[in-house]
């Protein structure tokens, strides 16, 4: 699903929001947009390939920070060290091809709502 990025924008002038954090990195196209708009960008992937690729072709901006791993588990560490609010774009859905698929993490699993995961 393609980013509200008027509201995501709309919210970032309503609320201040200086920090975004995205879950699923996929090729990077959301973190490329935040990194223009927000001071501060993380983005989480559990894709080992897909997080590779991204270090490789954007290591250069200086404002996205990339993670490596499973986001219910980086969000643990990520959430309590915030000190002022976010912005959390929550797409670490699975997917096919390269991406992390939900089957392969946890075969046989059905996936509970967003909500239930960080909570
Ligand atoms: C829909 S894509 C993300 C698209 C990206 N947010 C954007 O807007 O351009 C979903 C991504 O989530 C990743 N993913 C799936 N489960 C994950 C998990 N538990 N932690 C981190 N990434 C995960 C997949 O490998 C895939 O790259």
């Amino acid at each position: 699903m393609e980013p509200p990025k008027d509201l995501m924008l709309q919210l970032k002038r309503k609320y201040t929001l200086e920090d975004f954090i995205e879950t699923g990195t996929y090729r990077g196209g959301t973190a490329l947009w935040a990194a223009a708009h927000f001071a501060r960008v993380t983005t989480i992937e559990f894709s080992r390939a897909l997080y590779e690729d991204m270090r490789a072709q954007h290591s250069g901006i200086h404002n996205i920070n990339c993670i490596f791993g499973d986001s219910r588990e980086a969000l643990k560490t990520i959430l309590p060290k915030l000190d002022r609010p976010a912005m959390l774009w929550l797409d670490s859905h699975w997917s096919g091809r390269r991406r992390i698929s939900c089957s392969s993490m946890m075969p046989g699993c059905l996936p509970l709502p967003r909500r239930d995961r960080i909570a």
